[in-house]
């Protein structure tokens, strides 16, 4: 991977001008982040867009351009062929289309590095891009060897908490690992244990709590008032000095008492015990970024990203991450808060309309009622929350906002893809028969299929998910 990572980096010193694709969400971000810093600091022009995904009639616009030299980053394995006549290099972490097995020789490496085409992903090593490295790592490999950016390690991080790679073990693994200790070298990124909640930096500790979904805390999620009662009893005061106390103002006696406390009601209601070990693992800080605010600590910082590209505020994120601590920090604060308004109203019309379960998927239609660029975010909720069937994988539709088809989501559990789940095939195979496209990961993958066509999408979808369980 270095010696490719190498050749890319050398293409791009190479190149005078480069324009950088990206995919909307964090992980999206930060990889485009990543590259217009390296690229900058090298003195090259960089320009960014961002896109939902790389469908054709995008590749269509995009080739129009004209642009000397295109960098495609969080995205492009899964359209090589159509991105073979552009001259561009991908660092991308989802399935390459064609063979998922991971297991490609030397001369199936080589194949994909074409005059024009130079392609650095994971899966052609045998490195599996789900868990173990993000698109924002990958394009960091390549920013590493373009000159003195180590320091961009921090965002590798963001990117790959944001696609949710640290949280089936509470940790960051395999080159995600080996990102996080050069970051912890060089002084950008501190590793501690701590609650595995969201909110720890920027949220009163009641709403820690109160809000938690992954884990879902039986007796207390949702329950504003029994998670006030529930911290009084356990003796930690939730205000001080007149402002509501976050969870970083806590003591570690305090800390201990909560945790516990969560496991002892997670084991009594009978969840098995890795449940309650989940309530604890890896919390990744930046020590350069104050203290209780959404930047310091690495999945609130992600949140914050996404709540800016998936409203077609890509670039928000981007001066973000690029160090705008004033107007565009400030803009992004208030495009969150959109963000979870959003999110709180789409598992709302879920919760009201249901999902529809059948054999081997279970499934639910937003309609128009929810956006396509959350659809994702919204199905890997609804399936965390413990109040759908985890045994078999989930699916959601919605249409597209400009009314072109509709936008499909899969979400599964890590068990699942153990026991043979592979829903970027399934995805990328079923769309393909009904006239759309689509791919992914194993665990998450994503299609955009012709309006009308769900129905015949769910059964062929239904029946290649048998066929993979075993
Ligand atoms: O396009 P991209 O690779 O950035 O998106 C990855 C998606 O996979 C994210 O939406 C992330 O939430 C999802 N994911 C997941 N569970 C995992 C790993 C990734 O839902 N264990
Ligand atoms: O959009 P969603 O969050 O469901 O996407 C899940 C995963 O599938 C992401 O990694 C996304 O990049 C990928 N995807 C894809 N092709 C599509 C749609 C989604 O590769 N047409
Ligand atoms: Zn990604």
């Amino acid at each position: 991977m270095k010696k490719r990572a190498k050749e890319i980096a050398d293409t791009m010193l190479d190149s005078s001008d480069v324009h950088i694709v990206s995919h909307i969400d964090a992980d999206g971000i930060t990889s485009a982040s990543i590259a217009y810093a390296a690229l900058n600091r090298a003195g090259i022009n960089a320009s960014v867009q961002f896109v939902k995904q790389l469908e054709e009639r995008i590749i269509g616009d995009i080739k129009e351009k004209k642009h000397p030299l295109i960098w495609f980053t969080d995205l492009g394995s899964g359209q090589l062929d159509s991105l073979a006549a552009l001259k561009c290099v991908i660092t991308d972490h989802h399935e390459p289309q064609g063979d998922s097995s991971g297991n490609f020789d030397r001369g199936d490496i080589l194949s994909y590095s074409t005059k024009k085409t130079i392609e650095l992903n994971p899966h052609r090593y045998g490195i599996d891009g789900s868990t173990e490295i993000s698109g924002a790592g990958t394009t960091y490999l390549v920013a590493k060897e373009m000159g003195d950016n180590v320091d961009l390690s921090k965002l590798a991080v963001v990117g790959a908490v944001g696609d949710m790679q640290a949280s089936a073990r509470g940790k960051l693994i395999g080159l995600n690992r080996k990102i996080l200790a050069e970051g912890e070298r060089e002084g950008v990124v501190s590793t501690t244990m701590d609650a595995q909640l969201y909110g720890l930096e920027s949220r009163p500790i009641s709403k820690v709590i109160e809000y938690a979904s992954d884990p879902l805390l039986p007796g207390l999620s949702g329950d504003e008032i029994g998670c006030m009662n529930f911290l009084e009893e356990l003796n930690v005061p939730i205000k001080e000095d007149g402002g509501w106390r976050k969870w970083y103002h806590l003591d570690n006696s305090e800390k201990r008492r909560i945790i516990s406390a969560l496991a002892d009601r997670i084991l009594n209601r009978g969840y098995p015990p890795s449940y309650a070990r989940s309530l604890v693992g890896e919390v990744y800080i930046f020590p350069g970024e104050e203290p209780g605010t959404m930047l310091h600590e690495a999945k609130e910082f992600s949140t914050l990203l996404n709540s800016c590209g998936r409203y077609r505020k890509g670039k928000v994120g981007l001066e973000v991450c690029l160090g705008d601590r004033e107007k565009k920090l400030k803009e992004a604060r208030g495009l969150l808060k959109g963000h979870q308004k959003v999110l709180v109203d789409c598992l709302r019309t879920i919760e009201s309309q249901g999902v529809e379960q059948k054999e081997y998927l279970q499934y639910f239609h937003g309609g128009y009622n929810i956006p396509e660029t959350v659809l994702g975010t919204v199905a890997g909720m609804v399936l965390g929350s413990g109040r759908v069937d985890r045994s078999i994988p989930i699916l959601g539709f919605a249409y597209t906002e400009d009314d072109e088809g509709v936008k499909v989501s899969s979400r599964a559990t890590r068990s699942l893809v153990d026991s043979g789940l592979d829903l970027s095939q399934v995805m990328s195979n079923i769309s393909k028969k009904v006239g759309g496209e689509g791919g992914g990961h194993a665990i998450a993958a994503g299609a955009f299929i012709p309006m009308g066509t769900e129905d015949k999408f769910l059964k062929l979808a239904e029946n290649m998910v048998k066929k993979q369980i075993r």
